[in-house]
């Protein structure tokens, strides 16, 4: 089974819970084995999820990857741009040219910038050579969803205290972003 790993961070757990949402999408497709892994957090009092930090070889070695970040002043958290600035190596190499990549967010409103942080996500993605996934409009959510979700990938609105649960049109959009990722890594082979 190919590997596909869903890199994410996540302070209040949000993010982190969208990329279960996508980790179902990856397993409902059936073909590949996603992995759930985080970054180093900058202070050492952010939540501890229990999930493995990211090892370059591991980024190296996958068949796709999905990004989740919380956005942070319209972009992506610090965290996980610190960890994609020591990719340079992998960016040299080629080793994630043509691979795969879909990217998702939460915000606390509904306006604070899902969609540049997707784009901030995407952009470092592209310089890799990815192939970028996103959203079709054949997913009903998009059209239903008051929260986050977009073409561009998944999303999340979690309220100014983090008080709103995900919808179901986010898992929705979520998961089917998981699925779509893993049939294109299937269909690359
Ligand atoms: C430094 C900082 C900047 C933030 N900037 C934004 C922002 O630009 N727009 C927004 O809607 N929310 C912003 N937030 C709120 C988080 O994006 C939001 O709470 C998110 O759901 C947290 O995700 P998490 O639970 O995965 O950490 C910010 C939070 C912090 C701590």
């Amino acid at each position: 089974m190919r590997k596909i790993i869903i890199l994410y961070y996540s302070s209040n757990g949000k993010t982190a819970e969208l990329a279960k949402h996508v980790r179902s999408g990856i397993l409902d497709e059936g073909n590949n084995e996603p992995l759930l892994r985080t970054v180093v957090p900058l202070s050492k009092n952010q939540l501890d999820q229990g999930v493995p930090i990211i090892s370059k070889t591991e980024l190296e070695e996958c068949s796709g990857l999905a990004l989740g970040s919380p956005t942070r002043f319209g972009t992506m958290a610090a965290a996980l741009k610190a960890f994609l600035e020591t990719t340079s190596d992998l960016w040299l190499s080629g080793a994630l040219i043509d691979k795969p990549a879909a990217v998702f967010t939460s915000t606390s409103s509904l306006h604070g910038g899902q969609e540049s942080t997707l784009l901030s996500m995407a952009l470092p993605l592209l310089h890799h050579g990815m192939t970028l996934i996103g959203v079709p409009y054949s997913c009903p959510e998009l059209f239903q969803s008051s929260g986050g979700g977009s073409p561009y990938g998944g999303g999340h609105v979690s309220g100014s205290q983090g008080e709103n649960p995900v919808s179901k049109e986010e898992i929705e959009i979520a998961k089917s972003l998981g699925f779509r990722l893993s049939s294109h890594v299937t269909k690359i082979g």
